[in-house]
């Protein structure tokens, strides 16, 4: 128990999930994982259209439109674990193009605080529940190519870190999930060693049914959040060019 939880998270037929950016990736997994776990599932996407798995009650929902956020809210007023999944990946640098850092913001930031904003008080009347928010390896480091995703990243770390304490009183979970390459469409041009979506979004279900404040899903994201106790110059001094 983290002790930050008032309540146990269970993950079966006593949880109703609302899943964002459910259609593909990793949270086409936790859709069918938490299904397999007996879980009733909300699962939202931009493209209903793309999501064809029996059993579950499809939404309509752009996390950045403020009013499809509040639809949401509405018609799924008995969830009691929101994950939010939906991500935004540009490869914008800071100093590149103004509107896809904003992007990276909106979606990665501002749609998913939008999505708490609008859930807390279900989870509340739900008896606390939980809600995950997928950050990144990339929240606690940078490397050249994804500044404006590891701003946002960073901000939605912290953002989980703010949240859990604001939510604490009524008895919900936050739990900042961490994790490096993963074999989906957002890296699919890199070649490089990927986690296999189906064992992360099982690390994230362990661990809230562990309550657990974080999930750190592989073993390079250990190490980059190693890093951080040590001189940043050691860790940045690989990607400067003379
Ligand atoms: N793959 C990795 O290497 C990696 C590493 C660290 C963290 N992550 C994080 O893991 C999460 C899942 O990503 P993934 O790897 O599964 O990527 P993905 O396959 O590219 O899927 C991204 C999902 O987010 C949805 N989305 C994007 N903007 C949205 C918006 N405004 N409203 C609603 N949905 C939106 C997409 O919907 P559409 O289909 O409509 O575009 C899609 O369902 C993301 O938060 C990502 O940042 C991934």
């Amino acid at each position: 128990m983290s002790g930050f939880s008032v309540v146990d998270v269970n993950i079966d037929s006593t949880t109703t999930a609302l899943v964002t950016g459910a259609n593909r990736g990793i949270g086409a997994h936790f859709v069918s994982q938490l299904l397999e776990r007996g879980a009733t599932v909300y699962a939202a996407t931009r493209r209903p259209d793309s999501i064809d798995v029996p059993g579950v009650r499809v939404l309509a929902l752009d996390i950045t439109d403020p009013e499809a956020v509040a639809s949401a809210a509405r018609g799924a007023g008995d969830v009691n674990l929101l994950i939010n999944n939906a991500g935004s990946s540009t490869w914008a640098d800071l100093l590149g193009d103004l509107d896809a850092v904003r992007a990276e913001m909106d979606v990665n930031f501002w749609g998913t605080l939008s999505m708490v904003r609008a859930f807390a008080p279900i989870l509340a009347a739900n008896g606390g529940g939980a809600v995950v928010n997928i950050a990144s390896a990339l929240s606690w480091s940078v490397y050249p190519g994804n500044g404006a995703y590891a701003v946002s990243k960073a901000a939605n770390w912290n953002m989980s870190n703010a949240l859990r304490l604001e939510l604490a009183s009524q008895g919900t979970l936050v739990t900042s999930v961490h994790l490096g390459a993963t074999d989906t469409d957002m890296i699919k041009g890199y070649d490089l060693p990927k986690n296999d979506p189906a064992d992360v979004a099982r690390t994230v279900l362990d661990g809230v049914a562990a309550s657990k404040i974080e999930v750190v899903a592989d073993e390079s994201t250990a190490m980059v959040k190693a890093a951080l106790a040590r001189d940043p110059a050691e860790f940045y001094r690989q990607f400067l060019t003379a």
